[in-house]
């Protein structure tokens, strides 16, 4: 017998304050039309005052158990990827647990920058394959509007706020391509480029929080070559090819990446689920936020082969093929 960890249901949560392009005008040497021509942005949701990671989480969390029809009480681990925690701890997801108002299972977070949610999944699914769990809630959720340099308009563009959440849970499957649920993983990670993506701050070395730095033409040429590769590496995982792809659902941080991702793996643009123009990066909430918009949209289906991809600080990538 197989086991599979089988998508219930699915939500997401962005903040109300949304941030249009043509707001940066006012404060930084830049426009409206470089923005979108170089990275497809248009807006993102910025975070309240006093609005933090975890109360984003706990709103993506209630609409992912609403669309799977379970209550929290059913839910065995809440595994939470976020680079922008609240606090240094306890853990986003203890936060989520609480919140929610579960005082069963456990709860933790992972930290791989915008490739957490690919990480997270891949770690959920294994709690779920290796019997720790039944029913897990993986969650995408970052403020890094709180990390950016309101003066560097080479990142403050790119980044935006909001959280995703996934609903999995244990089925029988048939061990073919076939059943529905995670069907393979693939996951890398370079620590030798951690100077083109990194935050100049931190609690074991300034103790304060630090802003994101991004050397942005590098980490572009790796994520293009890069994520078609693990795209690539995952689907033969599965036992798929391209022509089996229902949907890529990339992480959104650059249209250009994106197209460029979905050439390299001969896929037509209209087979990706792109959000990039309404949200900017939302770094770990991006994939779960595109899969949630993309079901809202009638875009993604029962039984589709959606590909996951995303490249982030580390450098960390990595891809999840299911069958949704
Ligand atoms: N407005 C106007 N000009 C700008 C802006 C801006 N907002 N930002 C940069 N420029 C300028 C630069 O200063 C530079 O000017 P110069 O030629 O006079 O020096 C010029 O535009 C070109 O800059 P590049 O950085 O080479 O521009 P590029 O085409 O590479 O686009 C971008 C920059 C959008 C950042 C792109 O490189 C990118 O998307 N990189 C990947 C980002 C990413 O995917 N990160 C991974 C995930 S994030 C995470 O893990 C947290």
């Amino acid at each position: 017998m197989t086991i599979r960890s089988v998508v219930r249901g699915v939500g997401h949560y962005l903040p109300e304050r949304v941030v249009e392009n043509a707001e940066f005008e006012k404060t930084l040497d830049t426009t409206d039309e470089w923005i979108r021509g170089r990275t497809g942005i248009e807006r993102r949701h910025i975070a309240a005052e006093g609005e933090y990671t975890s109360d984003l989480a706990i709103k993506a969390a209630e609409a992912a158990l609403e669309d799977a029809n379970m209550s929290v009480d059913q839910i065995d681990a809440i595994v939470v990827a976020t680079s922008t925690p609240d606090s240094t701890f306890p853990s986003v997801a203890t936060m989520v647990q609480a919140g929610l108002g579960s005082t069963t299972g456990f709860a933790y977070d992972v930290q791989a920058v915008c490739a957490g949610f690919i990480f997270a999944l891949t770690n959920a699914n294994g709690l779920i394959l290796s019997g720790q769990a039944e029913r897990v809630l993986v969650i995408g959720a970052e403020t890094f509007s709180r990390i950016m340099d309101w003066t560097d308009r080479g990142t403050c563009v790119l980044f935006g706020d909001g959280a995703g959440a996934l609903v999995l849970e244990a089925a029988e499957g048939t061990g073919t391509a076939n059943d529905r649920g995670i069907l393979s993983s693939d996951l890398h990670s370079d620590g030798r480029y951690k100077d083109l993506l990194y935050v100049d701050g931190g609690v074991s070395t300034t103790g304060t929080a630090g802003h994101l730095r991004m050397q942005g033409n590098a980490v572009f040429k790796h994520a293009v070559t890069k994520l078609a590769e693990t795209a690539h590496k995952a689907l033969d995982k599965a036992g798929l090819t391209g022509e089996n792809v229902d949907w890529i659902v990339p992480h959104q941080a650059n249209l250009r990446i994106i197209s460029a991702t979905a050439e390299r793996m001969q896929l037509p643009m209209d087979r990706v689920i792109v959000t990039v123009q309404d949200h900017g990066n939302t770094s770990a909430a991006s994939i779960p936020l595109a899969l949630s918009v993309g079901k809202q949209r009638g875009q993604i289906k029962e039984g589709q082969v959606l590909v996951t991809e995303a490249i982030g600080g580390g450098l960390a990538w990595g891809s999840v093929v299911l069958r949704w």
